[in-house]
């Protein structure tokens, strides 16, 4: 397994590289919203409790647990899982964190709220992977719950589409430099199977140490309707609310980041 790891090239087996290279939101204002959104729709309660869904390196949770909440996350990579149990060390000694897939995971509790960020949803391809991951979300949640999901607006990426732009940008933490060249090789959409996939190439720079990752990808283009349309038959969940431009200011390279969808969805009576 060490040595299958030490093999790899893929940036999500380098949590903290990873998180260097892509993780430049301003989380703290993200959570202020997510949590003034949770009250808005839930008469002025805060939640206790959360659930991060694909939730990386968790900086999520670390801001949540910081604000008193009880945290759970998981994450389909070991080495994301085991890099966020270490940011949580200290901060939410009993937070829950567990290897397992969106679509079929389950957790020890039930949670009020429920996250999924900067994309991770995009990983579920087809209908039936969304419908059975509202399932398994439905059984983590209590009831009245709110399940909030960040995506690429769609608009975005049809005035923008794969393949017709150049992005690469450069960060830099701790003397660790991070380059990454996201266009390195991008396939145009498939409409018919509504997805899109690439490779984009980072470069690490770790004091004496330089490493080539790579970040393959295919991705699902989500449409707020069809949210809505797959929310109902899945019978779990309502979109309450789409929040049609969800951009705290982050900016990639020389350009800014594309314009983010924020969906709201309400866990339906059982
Ligand atoms: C772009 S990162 C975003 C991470 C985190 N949500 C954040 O905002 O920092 C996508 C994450 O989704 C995870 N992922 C991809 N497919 C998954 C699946 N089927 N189940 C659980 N996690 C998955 C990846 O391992 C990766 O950590």
């Amino acid at each position: 397994m060490l040595a299958e790891m030490a093999r790899s090239r893929h940036i999500y087996d380098y949590p903290l590289y990873y998180e260097i290279g892509f993780c430049c939101n301003d989380v703290r204002r993200e959570v202020d919203f997510l949590l003034r959104c949770y009250q808005r729709h839930r008469g002025g309660c805060s939640p206790a409790s959360v659930l991060d869904n694909g939730c990386g390196t968790g900086v999520y949770l670390e801001e949540f647990a910081r604000r008193g909440l009880d945290v759970c996350g998981y994450d389909l990579r070991a080495a994301m899982v085991n890099y966020a149990r270490k940011r949580l060390s200290g901060i939410a000694d009993h937070a829950e964190l567990l290897q397992a897939d969106m679509r079929e995971f389950k957790v020890a509790n039930a949670y009020d709220m429920a996250i999924c960020m900067n994309g991770s949803f995009q990983y579920l391809l087809t209908p039936e992977d969304m419908v059975q991951h509202l399932r398994a979300v439905y059984r983590a949640m209590r009831e009245g719950g709110l399940y909030l999901v960040g995506l690429p607006a769609p608009e975005e990426l049809m005035s923008n589409p794969p393949g017709s732009i150049r992005s690469g940008w450069t960060r830099e933490r701790d003397g660790i430099e991070v380059q990454v060249d996201w266009t390195y090789r991008q396939h145009p959409i498939d409409w018919r199977a509504q997805t899109f996939s690439g490779l984009a190439k980072i470069r690490v720079c770790d004091r004496s140490k330089t490493l080539s990752l790579e970040l393959p990808y295919r991705y699902r283009v989500f449409f707020p309707q069809e949210l809505e349309a797959l929310a109902c038959l899945s019978g779990c969940f309502r979109v309450m609310s789409v929040y049609g431009d969800f951009h705290l200011g982050r900016v990639y390279g020389r350009m800014q980041s594309p314009k983010l969808m924020l969906v709201l969805l309400q866990k339906t009576m059982s």
